[in-house]
C-alpha cells in the first residue's frame, strides 16, 4: 500500500485533541447532552487504542476546561460521573497495555472522590512505558502559564533560580506538561476553529487540524485522515524549505 519502508516514520510523537461536539451530536438525535458525552467516552477509548496501535507516544485529551465549570451544574456533575466510570471501566486495560495515565490542570477542583480515583490510577500506571495518556481536567492554557510564572517567581525569591537562567526551555519545565514534548499535531473536532484555552504555550508550533466531525463520530478513519494531512505538511519552524530538506532542525 505504501512504499515507505517504515510506515510510522512520520507519525506524530504527540497528538493533542480538543474533543468537541458531544452536545450537538446528542441534540441532533433529540437526546440529552449527557448522552453525547457518554458516546464521546467510546471515542476516547477508540482514540487511545489507535494511538497505542500506531506507536504514538503521547496523547493529550481536552476533557474539561476551566471555562467548562460555567456549564449547568447537572452537566458538570454528569461529566464528573462519566469520568469516574471511565476510570473504573478502562483502567485495567490501560494498565495491561503499558499505558501511563497523567493529568494536567487543576485536579483539586474536581470532586474529592474523583480526585482520589484519578490519583490512584496515575500512581498505578506510573511505571508504564509504551504510551502516555494525558487527560486535561479543569485545564486552562493561560492558567498553566500563570501558575508556571508564580512558581518561577518563588524560586527567584528563594534564590533557587536566577533570572538570567529563565529560558523558554526552563520555563516549560514549570508547566503542567513538564517532561512531555510539545504536541506535533493538535486536532479539534466539532467544526469550531479555535483553541479554547488549550495548551496555549505548548501549541506554539503544533500543526492544527480541524475536523467537522462531531467527537462521538470521530473514528479510526477520521484519525488516519488527520495523520495523513499532518504527514503532508512541511514543518518549517521559521526556516525555509531548502533548509528543512537539507535536514536542519529548529529544535
Ligand atoms: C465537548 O463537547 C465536551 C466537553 C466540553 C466536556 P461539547 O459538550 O462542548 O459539545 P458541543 O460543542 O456543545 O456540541
Ligand atoms: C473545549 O470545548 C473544551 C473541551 C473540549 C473540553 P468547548 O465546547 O468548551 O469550547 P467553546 O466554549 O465552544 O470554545
Ligand atoms: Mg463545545
Amino acid at each position: 500500500m505504501n512504499s515507505n519502508p517504515d510506515p510510522h516514520s512520520s507519525f506524530p510523537r504527540h497528538v493533542a485533541i480538543i474533543m468537541d461536539g458531544n452536545g450537538r451530536w446528542a441534540r441532533r438525535r433529540l437526546m440529552p447532552r449527557l448522552e453525547g458525552h457518554r458516546h464521546g467516552a467510546k471515542s476516547v477509548r477508540r482514540a487511545v487504542e489507535f494511538c497505542r496501535r500506531n506507536g504514538i507516544e503521547f496523547l493529550t485529551l481536552y476533557a474539561f476546561s476551566t471555562e467548562n465549570w460555567q456549564r449547568p451544574p447537572s452537566e458538570v456533575s454528569g461529566l464528573m460521573k462519566l469520568l469516574s466510570q471511565f476510570i473504573d471501566s478502562e483502567l485495567d486495560e490501560i494498565h495491561a497495555n503499558d499505558i501511563r495515565l497523567r493529568t494536567i490542570g487543576q485536579l483539586d477542583r474536581l470532586p474529592a472522590s474523583v480526585v482520589e480515583k484519578i490519583r490512584t490510577a496515575v500512581e498505578k500506571t506510573s511505571k508504564n512505558k509504551a504510551m502516555v495518556l494525558n487527560i486535561a481536567l479543569s485545564y486552562g492554557g493561560r492558567q498553566d502559564i500563570v501558575n508556571a510564572a508564580l512558581k518561577i517567581t518563588q524560586e527567584l525569591k528563594s534564590g533557587a533560580l536566577e533570572a538570567s537562567a529563565v529560558t523558554e526551555e526552563i520555563f516549560s519545565k514549570y508547566l503542567d506538561t513538564a517532561g512531555m514534548p510539545d504536541p506535533d499535531l493538535l486536532i479539534r473536532t466539532g467544526g469550531e476553529m479555535r483553541l479554547s484555552n488549550f495548551l496555549s504555550w505548548q501549541s506554539a508550533y503544533s500543526e492544527l487540524y480541524f475536523s467537522a466531525v462531531l467527537w462521538p463520530d470521530f473514528d479510526d478513519n477520521e484519525f488516519m485522515a488527520a495523520i495523513q494531512e499532518f504527514r503532508s505538511r512541511q514543518r518549517r519552524f521559521g526556516m525555509i524549505s531548502e533548509q528543512i530538506e537539507a535536514g536542519e532542525r529548529a529544535y
